[in-house]
Parts: structure tokens; C-alpha cells; sequence
């Protein structure tokens, strides 16, 4: 892989150490290029039926694109706005009931934790956590769902591979998942993958993906038909929904962050997902190398893009590597500092980090 020519295909890599895709992305050129034409045209043509046309033609692109990515047939991806939309939907529309359980760990992502607290007040679901790599053997009688983070975003954790073998549905939050690390979702064994098209996939804010395993796409009630949700819209009363994942795809996405969610897409795809995801991981653990090597403790992590170490004050320490133009950030209510290493840094930026550490 030509890992210059990807570094340089991401401006803010000319100035800073950026090391924060674990919240968002680096946006490419191709992306902000195609963001600048894309509202061009919106603006220039109006947005009639050739805008119209450019989401009909958009939509089953990046939803191939995603798929692609989640070694997953397009038909089972539906396209939403975000990790926590997918999450939404799955929770929401899985038929959950008073006194059915939710496992899950307890330093997981508010958009995962927030989801279930909407689902214990409303439906009298019950929360219990346990460790993420203890969860397989928490699983109860009465636990109805696994639901966890494919990566922690904390720590850089895996999701244990023992969920593969339960009996009873996964959920993974994909967050830190997609774009990042390999994904096989038929691998994984989940039911559910829910990902984030703004963090490791360099996409806009605004765009992410839900994967349903076939067999449990007919258990899973669409969140209120919305147009895109409906196979014959001008039916009236009469009209039903897609049969496939479309039916959960999100109310309303703009045509042109679809576009430039695929822009970035097609930029890491052209480098060679593995090649992307081979790089990132062996940045990332010669990340932690050095981090040992300064006497910091890093948290026990897999093999993952993210690496977080111990700080005495987290958010001073984010604010001073700011300062020397390394950007990653502290993580509230844990003793982390969290680097997100992508593809697209290099040793420079790594040292750089290390070097500005005190
Ligand atoms: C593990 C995890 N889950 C969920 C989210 C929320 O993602 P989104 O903004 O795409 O909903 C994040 C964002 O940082 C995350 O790290």
C-alpha cells in the first residue's frame, strides 16, 4: 500500500498528529470534493427529479459499499444516521418484554446504554452488566439479548469470540468495529451490527449502517414507515414495507452526505481494505509499544485501532498534546487518554505523540 499517497489524501494530516477517528474521521479531498459539488448541484440544478434520481441512484451504492465491508449480502443493511439510530431500531423494534434481560458491560458508550435505559423505563426490560469479556458465561435463563461493543471504545478491547456460540441474539456495537477492524458479521455469530459512517469509514456526521441477520429480520418492527421505509408509496393505506433491510432505513438522509460518505468509501477501498486495516492495527500496537516503553500503562487492549493509557489528568493531558498539534482526546470518568490510529497516520505522527507526552 502506498501509505503516503493515503496520508496525503487527508488534509489535516499536513499540520497535525490526528489521532481522533475513534470520534470522527479524517475527511479526504475526494470527500470534500465531492461534498463542494454535491451542494454545487443541489444548488445549480435545483433539487427536482434529477435530485430524486441522484438518491435513487446513491442509496444502493453506499448500501453495497457498507455490505462490502460487512462481508454481508446489501439486502440485509439498512442506512441510517449513526451507530445509535441502528441501536435505536434494533432495541425498539425487538419484541422486549417485562422481565426479559439485557446483558450487557458496564463502561459500554452512551449510545448503547442510553438505548436501554429508554427501553427499562418504557418497557420494564431489566439492565444487567458484567464484564464485556465475561459476558458469554453471565448469559442467564431469563436474559433475552446480549448487547456490547464489537471494540470498547475505552479500551480497545474485542467483543470475546464466545458470543458466537449463545443461543439468544447479540447486538454489537460497531463504532469502533466497522471501517477499523476486519468484520464478517456471519463470523461475529451477532444478530445485530450496528456502525458509524463518521468515525473509521471517514464519512459525514450523519451516516451509519444496521446489519439484521436473516433470521431475525422478520422480528424486528420497522420504527414507523417513512418513504424510503416503504416498497409502494403512493399506495395509501395500502402500502407496505420493503421486504428487505430498507424497511429500517432512516427517515431521511441527504442525498449529498450519501454522497460524500461513499466519496470517502471509495478512497480507503482503493488502498485495499485489508491493507488498511493491517496497517492501522500494526500502528496502533507500535503505539502501545512506545507508550510502555515512556513507563505509561496502557489498558489491556486487542487488536484494534484504539489504544488508551493511564493519565493522573486525563483531560490536561489531551489539552496538552493539543497544544503540540496531537489531537486525541481523555475519556470521561475513566483514567484514559484514547489515540485512535488509522491507516492514514504514520510513525511520525506516533512519535510526535510521544514526544510531546511528559
Ligand atoms: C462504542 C461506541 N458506540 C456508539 C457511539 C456513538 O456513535 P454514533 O454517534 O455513530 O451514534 C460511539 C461514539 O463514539 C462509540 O464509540
Amino acid at each position: 500500500m502506498d501509505a503516503a499517497a493515503l496520508r496525503a489524501a487527508h488534509p489535516v494530516l499536513e499540520h497535525t498528529a490526528y489521532l481522533n477517528a475513534g470520534t470522527c474521521g479524517p475527511l479526504s479531498h475526494a470527500a470534500l470534493e465531492q461534498a463542494r459539488s454535491g451542494w454545487e448541484r443541489a444548488g445549480t440544478e435545483g433539487r427536482s427529479k434529477g435530485y430524486y434520481e441522484r438518491y435513487m441512484a446513491i442509496t444502493p451504492r453506499l448500501r453495497d459499499a457498507y455490505a462490502r465491508l460487512l462481508a454481508a449480502d446489501p439486502a440485509d443493511v439498512a442506512l441510517t444516521t449513526c451507530t445509535t439510530e441502528s441501536i435505536v431500531r434494533v432495541l425498539g423494534g425487538l419484541d422486549l418484554k417485562p422481565g426479559d434481560e439485557v446483558l450487557t458491560a458496564p463502561d459500554e458508550h452512551p449510545g448503547l446504554l442510553g438505548p436501554l435505559i429508554t427501553l427499562r423505563e418504557r418497557r420494564g426490560i431489566t439492565i444487567r452488566t458484567a464484564p464485556l469479556a465475561d459476558l458469554a458465561g453471565a448469559v442467564e435463563p431469563q436474559t433475552a439479548l446480549v448487547a456490547c461493543s464489537h471494540v470498547s471504545w475505552t479500551t480497545g478491547a474485542l467483543a470475546p469470540a464466545d458470543l458466537a456460540e449463545l443461543d439468544i441474539p447479540v447486538l454489537l456495537d460497531g463504532a469502533q468495529g466497522i471501517g477499523a477492524v476486519p468484520v464478517d458479521v456471519d463470523a461475529l455469530g451477532c444478530a445485530f451490527y450496528a456502525g458509524s459512517g463518521q468515525k473509521w469509514m471517514c464519512g459525514p456526521v450523519g451516516t451509519g449502517m444496521l446489519w439484521i441477520a436473516p433470521q431475525w429480520s422478520g422480528r424486528v418492527e420497522p420504527q414507523g414507515l417513512a418513504y424510503a421505509n416503504l416498497a409502494d408509496a403512493n399506495a395509501g393505506l395500502q402500502a407496505t414495507p420493503w421486504p428487505d433491510a430498507r424497511r429500517h432505513d432512516a427517515t431521511t438522509i441527504a442525498v449529498e452526505q450519501m454522497e460524500v460518505a461513499l466519496a470517502a468509501h471509495d478512497v480507503l477501498e482503493g488502498f485495499g481494505w485489508a491493507a488498511v486495516h493491517e496497517r492501522a492495527a500494526a500502528l496502533a500496537a507500535s503505539l502501545a509499544d512506545g507508550l510502555r516503553e515512556h513507563g505509561r500503562v496502557v489498558a489491556p487492549r486487542g487488536a484494534t485501532t484504539l489504544v488508551s493509557w493511564e493519565s493522573e489528568d486525563p483531560p490536561a493531558e489531551a489539552a496538552r498534546l493539543a497544544q503540540a498539534g496531537v489531537v486525541v482526546r481523555n475519556l470521561p470518568t475513566t483514567p484514559y487518554v484514547r489515540a485512535s490510529v488509522g491507516a492514514w497516520n504514520d510513525a511520525g505522527d506516533l512519535e510526535r505523540l510521544l514526544g510531546a507526552l511528559g
